[in-house]
């Protein structure tokens, strides 16, 4: 709910006094934008063979945002209409100081949701806390339900890590889901994947490779293939109009699942109609749209000229590109690789 003008702390003057309207903003094709993604770090303790197998040399510290930089942008995001957050890396969780900067994000007035994109492997001691702060649900990668085939993607014999993150997360009373890449010759391991979605509520979603970073070099199978492999063990997998979450995802559900099967197919099935979001890169580029380069320089404001913050997130908003073009390799204009972009 929206927050009192008064008093952001007090629902019941709220009442008496009316609730403050958050602005509603849109781009120049009509689209409200109200969800913010924040990449709090390039940094990443995998290497995932569809994103930085090699790594990438990492930033100095000077040029990522601090946290109160962050939240400055978080701040004024929320006056314009932007009320929902994902905070992702690299890999957010080796930052230090992300649980508490998760805590004072989800404490700005105006803040109606926060959730966490993170690769696991850091999280069982710390999914507790970050349920108890109010954190709304946690994203968690996991490409192979075994270890080998964990390892040899990741470049990491991490997969116990992941499953001790899943396990807390849930007892922790988080609403949470698996992000697997649907890479060439994974066809194998995606029913024992989806297996993770029988007994908990879970959701396991398969996202089609896009061709950013590493990313573009390793396409896989898509949506249809998958569902057919997934299908056989599951017959009566439909789609089910329920929204989960505030991203692109599309769910199905099954007789013996508790939990859905999602699809992220950005690649076979464009949805950028309903596109809702912005990207703000770990050093403070506002990007509009994931597939082309052009972003603005909110660092440089912050740094430089921080009144016009407002007014440089409201226009780079409205210029948010109508669609990717994934189709058509040489019009993609974004060089950065998704660790740098946050996914
Ligand atoms: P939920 O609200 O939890 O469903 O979040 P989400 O699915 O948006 O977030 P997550 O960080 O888990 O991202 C999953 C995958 O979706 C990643 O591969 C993202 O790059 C991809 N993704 C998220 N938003 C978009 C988008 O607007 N366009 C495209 N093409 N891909 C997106
Ligand atoms: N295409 C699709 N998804 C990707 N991710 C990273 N790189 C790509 C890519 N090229 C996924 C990660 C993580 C999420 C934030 O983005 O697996 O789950
Ligand atoms: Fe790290 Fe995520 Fe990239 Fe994998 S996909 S290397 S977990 S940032």
């Amino acid at each position: 709910r929206r927050r009192c003008a008064l008093c952001p702390g007090c629902a019941i003057i709220g009442k008496i006094f009316g609730e403050r309207p958050a602005q509603t903003m849109r781009d120049q094709f009509g689209r409200t934008i109200d969800y913010m993604r924040l990449s709090i770090t390039d940094r990443c303790n995998l290497r995932c063979r569809y994103c930085m197998p090699n790594g990438v040399q990492p930033l100095p510290h000077g040029d990522i945002l601090s946290y109160e930089e962050l939240l400055q942008v978080a701040a004024t995001a929320v006056t314009l209409g932007i009320t929902r957050f994902k905070v992702t890396g690299g890999e957010p969780l080796v930052r230090r100081g992300c649980v508490d900067f998760v805590r004072r994000l989800k404490a700005l007035p105006g803040v109606e949701q926060v959730t966490l994109t993170t690769n696991g492997l850091l999280l069982a001691p710390l999914a507790g806390e970050l349920a108890a702060l109010g954190l709304d649900g946690v994203n968690i990668s996991l490409d192979a339900a075994d270890r080998r085939s964990y390892a040899a993607i990741t470049g990491f014999d991490g997969l116990d890590a992941v499953r001790a993150g899943i396990d807390a997360a849930l007892a922790a009373g988080l609403k949470t889901k698996l992000n697997c890449v649907l890479l060439a010759g994974c066809e194998d391991r995606l029913v024992p994947l989806a297996r993770y979605a029988e007994a908990r509520p879970i959701d396991v979603r398969f996202i089609e490779v896009m061709p950013i970073g590493a990313g573009a070099a390793q396409p896989g199978p898509g949506r249809d293939a998958a569902l057919a492999l997934l299908r056989a063990a599951w017959p009566n997998l439909h789609p089910v109009q329920e929204r989960r979450g505030n991203g692109p995802a599309r769910y199905y559900a099954a007789d013996g699942l508790t939990g859905r099967i999602g699809f992220i197919d950005a690649v076979s099935h464009k949805f950028c109609a309903r596109c809702n979001r912005v990207r703000l890169t770990s050093t403070g580029q506002l990007k509009p749209c994931l597939c082309y380069e052009a972003a603005a320089d909110l660092r440089a404001v912050l740094r430089g000229n921080p009144d016009a913050l407002t007014q440089t997130l409201r226009q780079a908003v409205f210029q948010k590109p109508r669609a990717h073009c994934f189709e058509d390799r040489t019009a993609i204009t974004e060089r950065r690789g998704m660790s740098q972009i946050g996914g």
